[in-house]
């Protein structure tokens, strides 16, 4: 099949997030299955390891856009990004023109890629960012040998719609009237991105079963569940690559392993680099520092935690929040906070400690926790979402409530558990099990209509 792949960042060329991991994983696992992928993200100034080479000039859309074409046979996906001056920006997102900026790109795209001749039998778009592209491909300006794409729209994470007013909306777009009512792309009066692409796309889907259950509730539907209820979403669980982790072949560690004893020789190196007691657990956390990921909980057990283990934690985001860590690395001499977004340090952490926290409010899926599992890591997570589709207490530490004694008492309890023979069996089957695409690569095929 024929599969344009469509995301706002793509590792590792761009990522805040685990969007970006899934944008470069599950794109190379489909070329692997034969299918044909073009992945197409906007050229943002800050784009890292490509120099894309300057195509041309689109006139067929509103957006006047430059276009490059990278890498594209390293791994037997076509990498395209689209830009302009909208994206000439030091950030990906976060600007009050970021629905404008998109729904430019959106227009875009069609034209981009009809000008590659590529003919898509699919289109895969991910998030707000690029829902409007559900309509466009229905009643939008575009090549009409693209309209022929089936859409499929998956939801990584719901608490990001992409509003603005509905006339500015329809106006840049050109989408037609009627699309903004209720039944359509309207939402309280405005345009909303994610619900032009719930409404609008062949088929809803997110990044695991439990968060699929969780977004048609009201209470974990963002105002969305009535359409997501109607429209039905499948739940189909993230994978990771598993290639590009692997502590048995991974250039940022300094030494390689396979198993628990040969993960000691990260451990003490992780430590080193540090400044860290290596005779105490490491716990370890690497995270964007929002609520999402259950920050008012993990402040709230910060202090106990620390008596037991050495805490390491790697992010940005939040200030007062990186304030706060901050000030407590400076109190505390086995706490370290790395503030920041480090690729090569997030896979030293990943190998190198005993336990991962991932305490967050809610999971669309969650990434760190496969990888920490793959590197011999267990974590501690709260079970919502795909933290609770993918951390059972078989192979690290689940805990229920939100609350900092909820976590707080399960990390006491995985603390009483190092180095015991039940903390070497999760370790074992941690490693063991397998995260790759394979299974979920395949859903999504049928998803595409193949
Ligand atoms: P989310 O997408 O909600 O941020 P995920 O667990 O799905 O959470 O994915 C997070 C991805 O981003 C992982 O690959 C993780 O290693 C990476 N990551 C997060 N914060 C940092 C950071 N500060 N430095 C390096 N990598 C980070
Ligand atoms: C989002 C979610 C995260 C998920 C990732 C990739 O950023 O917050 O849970 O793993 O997307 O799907």
């Amino acid at each position: 099949m024929k599969i344009a792949f469509i995301s706002s960042e793509v590792h590792p060329f761009s990522k805040s997030g685990g969007l970006a991991d899934v944008a470069s994983s599950l794109p190379i696992a489909l070329a692997k299955m034969g299918h044909e992928v073009v992945v197409v993200s906007p050229w943002y100034k800050t784009l890292k390891n490509v120099t894309p080479y300057y195509l041309w000039e689109l006139e067929a859309s509103r957006l006047s856009t430059r276009m490059g074409v990278a890498d594209t046979l390293e791994h037997g996906v076509r990498w395209v990004f689209v830009g302009g001056s909208l994206f000439d920006r030091d950030s990906y997102y976060g600007y009050s023109d970021d629905v404008y900026r998109f729904s430019q790109f959106c227009m875009a795209v069609p034209h981009v890629l009809h000008g590659l001749h590529f003919f898509p039998d699919a289109y895969h778009l991910n998030d707000w960012q690029s829902g409007l592209l559900a309509p466009l491909l229905r009643f939008g300006d575009v090549p009409e040998a693209q309209r022929h794409a089936r859409s499929v729209l998956s939801i990584h994470n719901l608490a990001f719609h992409g509003r603005w007013g509905l006339r500015d909306v329809l106006s840049w777009t050109g989408l037609p009237d009627w699309t903004g009512n209720p039944d359509g792309l309207e939402y309280n009066s405005d345009a909303n991105c994610l619900k032009a692409g719930i409404v609008y796309s062949d088929v809803v889907s997110t990044v695991s079963p439990r968060y699929a259950f969780e977004i048609t509730t009201p209470e974990g539907g963002f105002g969305l569940d009535g359409a997501l209820r109607a429209r039905g979403v499948r739940g189909i669980l993230n994978g990771i690559d598993t290639d590009y982790w692997n502590p048995s072949t991974d250039k940022y560690i300094p030494k390689h392993f396979s198993d628990l004893k040969g993960k000691q020789a990260a451990r003490e190196a992780l430590c080193r680099e540090l400044n860290l007691d290596p005779d105490r657990p490491t716990l370890s956390m690497v995270s964007r520092l929002s609520e999402q990921k259950g920050l008012s909980i993990m402040f709230g057990a910060l202090e106990e935690m620390a008596r037991d283990w050495n805490i390491v934690i790697l992010g940005s985001g939040d200030s007062g929040a990186e304030q706060g860590l901050n000030w407590f690395m400076q109190t505390r001499p086995n706490v370290h906070f790395s503030s920041g977004f480090n690729e090569s340090l997030a896979h030293r952490i990943y190998a190198g400690s005993d336990a991962f926290l991932m305490p967050s409010l809610f999971e669309p899926c969650g990434l760190s926790q496969m990888i920490s599992m793959r590197y011999g890591t267990l974590p501690i997570a709260r079970a919502v979402g795909g933290l609770a589709d993918t951390v059972p207490e078989s192979r690290g530490y689940p805990f229920w409530d939100y609350s900092d004694w909820a976590l707080a008492a399960t990390a006491r309890y995985a603390r009483s558990q190092w180095r015991s023979e039940e903390w070497e069996k999760k370790v074992n089957e941690a490693m063991r099990t397998d995260f790759s695409w394979d299974t979920a690569a395949k859903e999504y095929v049928r998803l595409y209509g193949g």
